[in-house]
């Protein structure tokens, strides 16, 4: 873990060091932000979806989700009211999505998840997924 979070920030000091200085803090906190989202990933999604491509479990794979069409995946069975969804997954959207799917976002909605309160974590889990494409 630690060694992990010494090789990123190597990195990121390279990255910095290249352009200036003070973008060594925004690195670091992005790294937080995406390594904090991935767990919060793993606490509140994972029961019902992967993030590798192709793969579905109770939900759909959420492989490149930031950025994607909602209910596109074809081997999925969507509920009515997501494959009728005219949308792409942007990050504000899965923040609205994600903090009340079934109330304002989408009703009709098969994901049976009361929502994710809690802005911080709600932005890191968005800063996560979307680092996976
Ligand atoms: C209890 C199971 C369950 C949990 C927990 C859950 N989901 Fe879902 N999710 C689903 C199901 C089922 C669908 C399909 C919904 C539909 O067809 O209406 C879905 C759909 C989605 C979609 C739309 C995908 C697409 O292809 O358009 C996104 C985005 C999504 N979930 C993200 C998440 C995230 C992020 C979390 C964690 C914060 C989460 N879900 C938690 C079951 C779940």
């Amino acid at each position: 873990m630690i060694e992990l979070a010494l090789r990123q920030s190597l990195r990121c000091l390279a990255v910095a060091g290249f352009l200036f200085g003070g973008m060594v803090g925004s690195c670091a906190a992005w790294a937080d932000d995406a390594s904090a989202g991935a767990s919060v990933f793993k606490t509140e999604c994972s029961e019902c979806h992967s993030v590798k491509e192709g793969r579905n479990k109770k939900g759909p794979s959420l492989f490149g989700i930031v950025g994607r069409s909602a209910g596109t995946i074809s081997d999925y069975s969507y509920s009515d009211a997501l494959r009728q969804a005219h949308w792409v997954w942007t990050a504000d959207k899965l923040h609205s999505y994600l903090s009340q799917p079934a109330k304002q976002a989408n009703p009709g909605t098969k994901m049976k998840y009361e929502g994710l309160s809690d802005p911080k974590q709600l932005d890191d889990l968005i800063s996560y997924l979307s680092t996976i494409h």
